[in-house]
């Protein structure tokens, strides 16, 4: 006979088990295939459930449940490094309760609620365990499994807030740093500029590209993306004295040249920790990196010894855990809107989400390929990730949740504003509607573009005015916008005397911007900002640059063949010409700013870099050395300065060596630049 409680106990069991399994299906997800299925959120979720029946029914609890071990299979590709003391995990506070919850218990442990804590953001990036010999970063290496982890060591090298060697007498003779590897938002936005401009995939949020580029097994993939490192923590240290307190193990590493985070807080009371929490779940966006919470650890390192660890997770810390900015949500629709280069751009309509308390209904969803990658269809449930105040992004499908009713994404085969039909080239990831003049929606969309801030920022007209004036007929294109009359203003609705003036007044001014901004501001394919600005730089004005052949083009550092092409191709056709023309006429200036090239230590000085260099990418090299107002080239000539070498330099060496042009190491430009505070 079996009585109620053996009936729980079993009931209990079978859930305890299929949490299990979906628990480290999605751990396996996550950590070793960068691949989440489910939120961070709905993951949490069945956590606290097995922690839950395991705390009611502790018979339950065996060794490997994953609320006793630290998820993950290191992958085979790199070597294995077995951790002398193990990468632990965080427990996660989600309210005040919660909070409170943790610190009683380590009072009553503590025998004493008088102990200071210091809370930290939480990085969203990949935990790194760093040691050092005599000084010497001399083994990097990811968690993994919390035990054993993958040698990523050359990869870190790369990184430039991970110093290569700290000098600094009377420290440890080995121990380890443990930290977060992350990409700023910044550097993540750029490089999928930069990833777009080659028609190659783009990367979903900051997170996914930094472990993605940690875990390349080619470094030098790994040294062009902008890794950055914040270390948190002292793992363990043999042969010498470490500080007693964690703040002080803080300010300790940060004087051996560590890059710790300025944004730490110590604090005696729980409520100030409480009111510190609040105050981030606030401002997390003001920040140039990811942070998913906040954590708080007690600061005195003797009581860490004695409150010890319960399974995975330090009883002297815990994590405060923001409302999450992924949720899930049904994907109702998947429609296309028209760029102003053509190109069409797919967007999911979804049913209304509050994600961190903003309602979402839209999210991107790039292009036709990264529909595919992500394998999303038409009914899904759909992991949607919002993050400042970048366009909320569809992560992926939660396939488990699949009815079989889904349907797939039929691309779109005319441009839903004029139905001409569209067009895809070759190895490329967008489809084009190809009618550049008579397109609505591309002369919406290109005049919006040729007034906004980054082009010719005419102050004034913005999307509503640009479409007021279109409907008017008072203007065809952006060059229409410089014989605009204020009588013709002046028939649009709501348009007074003095905004009219106003709007006149702004057109004019534009008439100065140089010809980067102008260049940016005819939205000729692949051509953003930065690329810009390095043709007009080369070319100086729009006569050389529109006579350039594909191969000077291509000449151009850093713009590759695709770029080459289209630029070409742009200033190849006739309407693109005329444009040209009517804007010349219309008063537009069309050279480039000389004097907007930046004075600076470097000023006069010309650098060529040649070989790899371990920090940086080439062209990252050549912005800082532009920002220190230096030029830059890329070949050896009598007129260069400095030859820069990487590994590998080639025969740009031996040709500095016959006109004794100045070397500098990698070393020694690394220092240069630190000197000038451009690193
Ligand atoms: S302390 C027990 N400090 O969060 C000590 N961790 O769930 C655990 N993380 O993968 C580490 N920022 O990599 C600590 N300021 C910070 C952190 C931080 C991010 C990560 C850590 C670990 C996870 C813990």
């Amino acid at each position: 006979m079996t009585t109620d409680i053996d009936q729980e106990l079993q009931g209990a069991k079978l859930r305890v088990e299929e949490l299990r399994a979906q628990i480290s299906y999605h751990d396996y997800r996550y950590h070793v295939l960068d691949q989440p299925e489910i939120s961070d959120g709905e993951y949490d979720e069945l956590m606290r459930e097995l922690r839950a029946l395991e705390e009611r029914h502790a018979q339950l609890i065996v060794p490997d449940s994953p609320t006793q071990r630290v998820g993950g299979e290191p992958v085979a590709a790199f070597g294995i490094v077995e951790h002398p003391a193990p990468l632990l995990s965080l427990a996660n506070a989600f309210n005040e309760e919660e909070l409170l919850a943790w610190h009683k218990r380590a009072a009553s442990l503590a025998g004493t609620d008088q102990f200071a804590m210091v809370c930290e953001p939480k990085i969203d990036g990949l935990a790194v365990a760093l040691e050092y010999r005599e000084g010497q970063f001399a083994v990097g290496s990811t968690r993994g499994d919390g035990s054993r982890g993958e040698n990523i060591t050359q990869n870190l090298r790369t990184i430039r807030s991970i110093p290569q060697r700290v000098s600094n007498a009377g420290i440890p003779q080995r121990f380890e740093v443990r930290g977060e590897v992350f990409m700023t938002k910044a550097g993540f936005e750029r490089m999928n500029e930069q990833r777009a401009d080659r028609g190659e995939p783009l990367f979903a949020n900051p997170r996914n590209s930094a472990a993605g580029a940690v875990r390349q097994l080619d470094p030098r993939i790994t040294a062009e993306r902008p890794l950055d490192c914040f270390i948190y923590a002292l793992g363990w240290a043999e042969g010498g004295s470490v500080p007693p307190s964690h703040h002080e193990t803080l300010d300790w590493l940060s004087k051996l040249g560590f890059q710790t985070n300025a944004d730490a807080e110590r604090y005696k009371s729980v409520r100030k920790v409480w009111q510190h929490c609040q105050r981030w779940a606030e401002k997390r966006d003001t920040l140039d990196y990811e942070i998913d919470g906040i954590v708080v650890k007690i600061d005195d390192l003797a009581l860490h010894e004695r409150l010890g660890v319960v399974g995975r997770e330090p009883r002297w810390a815990i994590a405060f855990k923001f409302p999450p900015t992924q949720r899930t949500t049904k994907l109702l629709d998947i429609r296309v809107n028209v760029g102003r280069t053509g190109s069409i751009n797919p967007f999911a309509v979804l049913e209304p989400v509050n994600i961190g308390g903003v309602v979402v209904k839209m999210a991107t969803l790039h292009n036709e390929d990264d529909i595919k990658r992500k394998g999303v269809r038409i009914g899904d449930t759909v992991i949607v990730q919002r993050a400042g105040d970048v366009i909320p992004q569809v992560v992926g499908p939660v396939v488990s949740k699949r009815t079989g009713k889904e349907k797939q994404f039929r691309p779109k085969r005319v441009c839903p504003s004029c139905k001409t039909k569209l067009v895809r080239q070759e190895g490329e990831a967008m489809r084009y509607c190809p009618n550049r003049t008579t397109c609505p929606a591309q002369t919406l969309g290109l005049l919006t573009h040729f007034v906004s801030r980054g082009a010719m920022d005419i102050d004034g007209v913005g999307e509503q005015l640009a479409d007021a004036l279109l409907q008017a007929q008072l203007v065809a294109d952006p060059a229409g916008l410089y014989t605009l009359t204020k009588d013709q203003l002046l028939t649009l609705d709501r348009m007074a005397e003095k905004s009219a003036q106003n709007v006149l007044d702004a057109i004019d001014a534009s008439r100065q911007r140089p010809l980067d901004r102008l260049l940016f501001g005819l939205g000729i394919r692949h051509v953003g900002s930065e690329t810009a600005a390095l043709l007009a730089q080369h070319f100086g004005d729009m006569e050389s640059l529109a006579s350039a052949s594909v191969d000077e083009l291509a000449a151009v550092p850093s713009i590759g063949p695709i770029v080459a092409e289209s630029v070409h191709g742009y200033f190849q056709r006739k309407e693109s010409r005329g444009l040209i023309l009517k804007l010349r006429r219309g008063g537009v200036r069309m050279d480039a700013d000389a004097t907007a090239e930046r004075a600076g230590p470097l000023s006069g000085q010309t650098f060529v870099i040649s070989g790899t260099l371990a920090a940086f990418s080439r062209p990252e090299a050549e912005a800082l050395i532009r920002s220190l107002g230096g030029a830059t080239g890329s070949s050896v000539t009598k007129a260069t300065d400095f030859l820069v070498t990487g590994e590998r330099p080639g025969s740009k060496l031996a040709k500095a060596q016959r006109y004794g042009t100045a070397l500098l190491t990698d070393e020694e430009f690394m220092a240069l630049l630190r000197e000038h505070g451009a690193v």
